[in-house]
């Protein structure tokens, strides 16, 4: 493809599968991550590819972080806004700090990556924008009210850029993941995985590299006609 990529969080669990596969079809891939260098050290080390710290809560840090990534790459014509966290808790022990945290990174992330890039990609008539939403962000989960908002959000924000990209050659959209074997989920109590994992069809959770071929599919020409979908790629745990 020849295209430069931003993957934000894109050094470790699904992002780290996502910078790969664009990489392996062609890209030249930045993956940026917000705090943990040693596993960003490792990273680059392994895949040749730049890893670079910002915090995509943070608007600032993002505009000054894609003009860097366009000083020293070329103009991005691919955003993967991947980055997230959990702070899960009920309503009633949910603190302000745990509500706002989910909202400012997980939803706040891709408005400020959309404002650093999306209007390049407009002027240049092709880009790519594609979100990471989840599977609770479609169907809820007791004990996130934070996390199901902000990516329910996500899902929204999708729909209503998608109609502004459009007619510039800009396609926006979504995946929503299931569960999938990374750090976060690995941060599920047993018990409760054990539960959740008897509820997926295919009985299993999902692998990253499964996600990002969905991504790498949204970012090629094959899917030139796509723009504001969600693709759940869940095993078939919540049919949509
Ligand atoms: N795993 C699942 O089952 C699942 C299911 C549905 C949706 N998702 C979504 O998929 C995405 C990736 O999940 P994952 O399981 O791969 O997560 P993960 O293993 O916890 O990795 C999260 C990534 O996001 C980065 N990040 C966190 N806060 C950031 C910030 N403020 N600025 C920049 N980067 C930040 C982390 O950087 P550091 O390495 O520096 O901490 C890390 O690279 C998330 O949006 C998640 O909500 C995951």
């Amino acid at each position: 493809m020849g295209r430069v990529a931003i993957v934000t969080g894109g050094t470790r669990g699904i992002g780290e599968a996502i910078s790969l596969a664009l990489r392996d079809r062609g890209c030249t891939v930045v993956a940026n991550y917000g705090g943990n260098d040693e596993k960003a050290r490792i990273f680059t080390e392994a895949t040749g590819i730049a890893a670079i710290k910002w915090d995509v809560g943070d608007h600032q840090a993002c505009l000054d972080g894609c003009a860097a990534v366009a000083d020293q790459f070329g103009p991005v014509d691919i955003v993967i806004n991947n980055a997230g966290i959990t702070r899960d808790g009920v309503l009633a022990k949910m603190s302000f700090d745990d509500w706002n945290e989910v909202m400012r990174i997980n939803l706040g992330g891709c408005f400020n990556m959309a404002k650093a890039t999306f209007g390049g990609m407009r002027n240049r008539g092709w880009g790519r924008i594609v979100n990471i939403g989840s599977v609770n962000g479609q169907a809820g989960q007791y004990g996130q009210v934070n996390y199901a908002a902000a990516k329910s959000g996500i899902h929204g924000f999708t729909k209503a850029l998608a109609q502004e990209g459009a007619k510039f050659g800009v396609t926006v959209n979504a995946i929503a993941p299931g569960y999938v074997d990374t750090d976060m989920v690995a941060a599920v109590p047993a018990p409760v995985l054990e539960k959740i994992v008897a509820k997926i069809p295919v009985g299993r959770l999902g692998h990253a590299y499964e996600i990002a071929r969905a991504v790498a599919f949204l970012c090629s020409e094959n899917a030139s006609f796509m723009t504001g979908s969600t693709l759940s790629v869940n095993g078939g745990q919540h049919m949509y």
